[in-house]
């Protein structure tokens, strides 16, 4: 079989090609050989900073170089020689090909192209002659570094946030991402009329369907599976109908907390956020209680947490006003508790909701939560 090396440097004609199939077929054939040499050379690796340059250069002028590079032998051979009928779709498939080697970024292989660790000393063995010395080819010696994956940060602070509720005996429930209006609204005291619905507004999948705005509805099918009492926390993504900003992303991340028990009073829900918050920031921060509206709570409120950085002073991680805002809270509405098939006269309960993007942002002083999401290695691996 010819190899793309020799195919360039025949004409169409002399391949054989008479078809905008055709055409297409071989210029699909030069962007995977294009891909597949860059892909080996930055598996394999070079030994050293010179053999790097050396190779990357060889790489590029094969493909780019004006004079006798692949591409410029494309052009004169298969582009300028080519038929009138042909030439509108080889032109065509000529810019293309163009544009993919731009995408390849020859040049900015080095960064790509792995080279081994320093060694970490020259390893002297005994041969077995009995005189001492360098071994040559030493396999003793580390091979070249594979970079390790880690837990991306928003995982590590879902985590972060689970064990403190696990030492507290909470345990931890999920539900669909994909949910039914009944759960997601109606069912947690937002009826189909009520305005506050406007406020989660999401992306429907039909009519009854919708991808879950919030962790809420994990309640009631936590309250209608296992009855009270119930010590919960729902970690989970959840959509919304949100332009991307510094702050907001249609998907994120939320922790919902549910307590329900007997005698639970709101004086419980302050005391377990306060020594949640407590765990996660430091001793010394405190709690702010806020009252806040939210139709699956009464009363509700907004808790903030004294910033951990500048201790309430004002800083930039607080935006100047000593406070962090950390979550809505308050105690379950009678009326989803019975929505959940539970007595509201025996019982009662608190529950919260958190987003863990907006958590990672405030531990690590990131200012846009986009950042999270675009899988940029660089941004990734400083977690
Ligand atoms: C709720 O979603 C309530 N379900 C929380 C709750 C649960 C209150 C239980 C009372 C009892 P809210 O809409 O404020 O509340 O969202 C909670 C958190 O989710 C916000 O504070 C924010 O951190 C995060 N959040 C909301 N929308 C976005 C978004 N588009 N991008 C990133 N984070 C978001």
């Amino acid at each position: 079989m010819m190899d793309i090396g020799e195919k360039v440097r025949k004409t169409l004609a002399d391949l054989g090609v008479t078809d905008p199939a055709g055409v297409e077929g071989l210029f699909a054939e030069v962007r995977t050989a294009m891909e597949e040499e860059r892909r080996s050379l930055v598996s394999r690796g070079a030994a050293n900073e010179g053999e790097r340059a050396k190779l990357i250069k060889n790489l590029r002028d094969r493909w780019l170089a004006r004079k006798g590079g692949l591409l410029s032998q494309v052009d004169e051979n298969w582009l300028k020689t080519a038929g009138k009928e042909l030439k509108p779709v080889v032109g065509r498939q000529f810019n293309e090909l163009r544009r993919f080697a731009a995408c390849m970024e020859f040049e900015k292989l080095v960064e790509a192209l792995p080279l081994p660790p320093e060694p970490i000393q020259q390893m002297k063995l005994p041969l077995a002659s009995g005189a001492g010395g360098v071994v040559p080819g030493d396999l003793t010696l580390p091979g070249y570094r594979r970079p390790l994956g880690s837990l991306h940060p928003v995982t590590q602070m879902q985590r972060e946030i689970e064990e403190i509720f696990l030492r507290l005996g909470f345990w931890i429930e999920t539900g669909p991402e994909i949910e039914s209006t009944y759960y997601n609204f109606d069912a947690l005291n937002i009826p189909e009329s009520h305005p506050s619905r406007d406020d989660w507004d999401t992306f429907y999948i039909d009519a009854k369907t919708v991808l879950r705005t919030h962790t809420s509805p994990v309640q009631i099918r936590a309250m209608e599976k296992y009855g009270p009492p119930l010590y919960i926390i729902i970690p989970g993504k959840c959509y919304r109908h949100d332009n991307p900003d510094a702050t907001h992303y249609p998907m994120f991340h939320q922790i919902e907390g549910l307590a329900i028990d007997e005698d639970i009073t709101f004086a419980d829900l302050k005391g377990t956020l306060d020594f949640f918050a407590k765990m996660l920031f430091g001793e010394k921060v405190r709690t702010r209680f806020q009252p806040s509206f939210f139709p699956f709570t009464e009363p509700s409120g907004e808790v903030a947490v004294s910033c951990f950085v500048c201790g309430g002073q004002g800083c930039r991680v607080c935006k100047e006003s000593g406070w962090i805002e950390l979550m809505g809270c308050g105690m379950v509405h009678p009326q989803v508790l019975r929505y959940g098939g539970i007595d509201p006269d025996k019982y009662s309960g608190w529950a919260f909701g958190l987003g863990v993007d907006r958590f990672a942002m405030v531990k690590h002083d990131i200012n846009d939560i986009q950042l999270l999401f675009q899988g940029d290695v660089r941004f990734l691996e400083q977690f």
